[in-house]
């Protein structure tokens, strides 16, 4: 295979705090692997929309944007070079990898100890890595949910929540699935969820109040707002909310709501609200990849792509936009 002399990729030249002003797609020239690295070949990107928004108002706590900044976090392709001393992976190996700088790119180096090797490098892939991996901790280790429980998860048809769902019905819960667009709920039916709710079309807090009036075991948000509060105000006795994200306003100006001080929802219930960072979590990506990727293979998983399609670095702005419209359905991938 002739490799190029340079390659494209995306980068913030100027945080304009919108994702499309901020980036453009610049030349890299080609990178030799070192020691212990590999070359890949992007086939697929996943897009993170609020995260990359975020980053365009330089408004991660964790991340210094400095422009040139490189785009995008997880892409699935093919290994088109070796570095010294890779003895686990091959030329020709389809693989997921996921590291901030590393996505919105058409070639990537990475270090071979990071790379996950995948049976075919498809779009389905960036369902699970690594948004299923944050599904699966957050779930888990976070949310610490249990067979029996009643758990609701907002934004179910999403890229995040739809895995989030299927894996609290694989631990033998009861999913109570919300999205605020009607057309999304055969959709949600077909993934298993038990009560799809439609927000636009029905209150969140009456379905739980006259259907489950022992309250919520597990909450997993990432919508926010009032999502969050119906939520809040409805935890089950030791009921665990867990904050993956707040969608609904990240953006907006802080809202600061007046309400009875936290202890009085929580204390008598011995309730408790968790907020869940992926990155704060390493120690378990790779048990979770391992056991997402099998589960996925066994059949037991469908990973929903949104069916729109997006191709090229050029149109990664469109496919951020059409996530952050709320239409999508199932995690926004854009091909390279
Ligand atoms: N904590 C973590 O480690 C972690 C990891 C991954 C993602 N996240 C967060 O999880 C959230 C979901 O990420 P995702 O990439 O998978 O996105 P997504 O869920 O595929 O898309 C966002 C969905 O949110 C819903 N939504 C509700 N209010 C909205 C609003 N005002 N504007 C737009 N959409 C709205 C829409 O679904 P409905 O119309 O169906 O309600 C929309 O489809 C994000 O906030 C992201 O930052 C957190």
């Amino acid at each position: 295979m002739t490799l190029p002399s340079r390659y494209r990729k995306l980068v913030i030249h100027e945080s304009t705090g919108d994702f499309r002003s901020s980036t453009r797609v610049v030349w890299q020239d080609w990178v030799d692997p070192g020691p212990g690295e590999v070359v890949i070949r992007n086939k697929f990107a996943g897009c993170n929309a609020v995260f990359d928004k975020n980053l365009c108002r330089n408004a991660i706590r964790y991340v210094n944007v400095v422009p040139p900044f490189d785009m995008g976090i997880e892409a699935v392709g093919e290994i088109v070079a070796c570095g010294a001393g890779v003895t686990t992976l091959r030329v020709g190996d389809a693989v997921a990898h996921s590291k901030l700088g590393s996505g919105f790119r058409e070639y990537q180096v990475a270090s071979a100890t990071r790379v996950i090797r995948i049976r075919e490098a498809s779009a389905e892939i960036l369902t699970l890595i690594p948004t299923g991996i944050s599904a699966m901790v957050g779930l888990e280790r976070v949310g610490e949910v249990r067979s029996g429980d009643t758990v609701a998860v907002s934004a179910a048809a999403g890229g995040l929540g739809h895995i989030v769902a299927q894996i609290a019905k694989l631990a033998g819960c009861h999913v109570i699935g919300l999205t605020s667009d009607a057309r999304k709920i055969p959709l949600l039916r077909e993934l298993g969820i038990d009560r799809p709710v439609d927000l636009r079309n029905e209150s969140l807090r009456e379905v739980i109040e006259r259907e489950y009036p022992r309250g919520l075991d597990v909450a997993y948000d990432s919508v926010g707002g009032e999502v969050f509060d119906t939520f809040l105000d409805h935890l089950a006795m030791r009921g665990r909310l867990v904050i993956s994200g707040h969608t609904s306003d990240f953006d907006k100006t802080i809202e600061n709501v007046a309400q009875p001080r936290i202890y009085r929802k929580l204390y008598w219930k011995s309730a408790s609200v968790r907020g869940f960072q992926n990155q704060a979590f390493p120690e378990f990506f790779d048990e979770a990849a391992a056991r997402i990727l099998a589960l996925y293979y066994a059949g037991r998983l469908r990973p929903l792509v949104d069916p729109t399609p997006f191709q090229g670095l050029e149109q990664a702005a469109d496919a951020e936009e059409h996530l952050l419209s709320g239409r999508n359905l199932g995690k926004v991938v854009v091909r390279l």
